[in-house]
C-alpha cells in the first residue's frame, strides 16, 4: 500500500472510529439488552452489534473492493487475507462495558494482502485514541511514544495475565511453568481488553502480555501499534500468529520474550 492511500485511509478510519465512540459515550447510561453467546460470560449487548454495523456500512459505502473482518457478524466471510480487510472488533472489552461503563476499546486494524497496515486502538471513556501506521511510528493522542527500551528483565517486569491459566481445565500451558513466571515476574494485571493490553505494552505502562485465546479482530490493532515501538508478537509457543484463526499470543519487549518462551511457556498444544 503507499503512503498516500495510506494516510487517506487512515484519517477516514480514525475519524470514523471517533464517530463510533462519541455514540457509544452518549448512549452509555441508556437501558441496555445483554445477550449471551459461547457460554453465560460471553456477553453481547446491541452497542456491540450497533456499533459494527456503523463501521460495514461506512467502509462499504465508501470502498467497494474492501472486506470487513468482524467480530459481530456484520462483516465478510474471511477465508484468506488477500485484498483490503479491516479487521474490527467494535467493542473489546464487552464485561467491561456491561458491567463497569469503562476500561473497553474500539479497535481497528487495517491489512492489505495480510500486511497490518494501520492500527487505531480507542479508549472510549477516558478519550484515548493509540495510532499506528507500518513504518511510521506509534502515537498515543498525536504523540510519538517511545521505543521500547533496550534492556528489559522478567523480575522488574509487569505482565497482563489471566487468572484463566489456573483453571485446571487449561489445555495450553503446565500450571508449573505460570506459577514459575508469575513468581518471577515483579507483577501481573488483568485489564480485560486485549486491545487496551497490547496499547499498555506499546506505552510502556506494562511490559508484557501473555494470554490463551484471542481472535484476530482482538489483536489486529494491537500488531501494528506494538510493532512500531519494537516489541515482539508471536503465539504463547513463539509461532507467527495465524490472522485467520483463534490464537494464544505473547506480546512483549524482545528479551522477555526469549526469556519466556525459553524458561516458562510449555506448551501442551
Ligand atoms: C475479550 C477481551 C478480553 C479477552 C477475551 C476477549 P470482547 O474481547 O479482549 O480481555 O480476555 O479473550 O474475547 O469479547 O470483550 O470483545
Ligand atoms: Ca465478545
Ligand atoms: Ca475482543
Ligand atoms: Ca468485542
Amino acid at each position: 500500500m503507499d503512503k498516500i492511500h495510506r494516510n487517506q485511509l487512515y484519517t477516514q478510519a480514525k475519524e470514523w472510529v471517533l464517530e463510533a465512540g462519541q455514540r457509544i459515550r452518549s448512549k452509555i447510561d441508556d437501558p441496555r439488552t445483554i445477550e449471551t453467546k459461547s457460554n453465560a460470560n460471553d456477553l453481547v449487548t446491541e452497542m456491540d452489534q450497533e456499533t459494527e454495523q456503523f463501521f460495514a456500512e461506512k467502509i462499504r459505502e465508501t470502498y467497494e473492493d474492501h472486506l470487513v473482518f468482524g467480530e459481530e457478524g456484520f462483516g465478510d466471510e474471511i477465508k484468506s487475507l488477500d485484498g483490503t480487510i479491516w479487521i474490527i472488533d467494535p467493542i473489546d472489552g464487552t464485561m467491561n462495558f456491561v458491567h463497569q461503563k469503562r476500561n473497553f476499546a474500539i479497535s481497528v486494524g487495517i491489512y492489505q494482502d495480510g500486511i497490518g497496515e494501520i492500527g487505531i486502538i480507542y479508549n472510549v471513556m477516558e478519550d484515548t485514541i493509540y495510532t499506528a501506521k507500518r513504518g511510521e511510528g506509534a502515537y498515543k493522542n498525536n504523540r510519538q511514544l517511545a521505543q521500547l527500551p533496550e534492556e528489559s528483565l522478567l523480575k522488574q517486569a509487569i505482565f497482563a495475565l489471566n487468572t484463566t491459566w489456573m483453571l485446571p481445565e487449561n489445555p495450553y500451558v503446565s500450571h508449573q511453568g505460570i506459577h514459575e513466571l508469575v513468581k518471577t515476574l515483579r507483577s501481573t494485571r488483568t485489564y480485560g481488553s486485549a486491545a487496551l493490553e497490547f496499547a499498555f505494552v506499546a506505552e510502556g505502562v506494562i511490559d508484557g502480555y501473555l494470554t490463551m485465546t484471542l481472535m484476530p479482530w482482538d489483536i489486529a490493532a494491537g500488531m501494528v501499534i506494538l510493532k512500531e515501538v519494537g516489541g515482539t508478537v508471536t503465539t504463547a509457543g513463539g509461532q507467527d500468529v495465524d490472522m485467520l484463526n483463534k490464537t494464544t499470543i505473547l506480546a512483549c519487549h524482545p528479551m522477555l520474550h526469549d526469556e519466556v518462551l525459553e524458561t516458562f511457556v510449555d506448551l501442551k498444544k
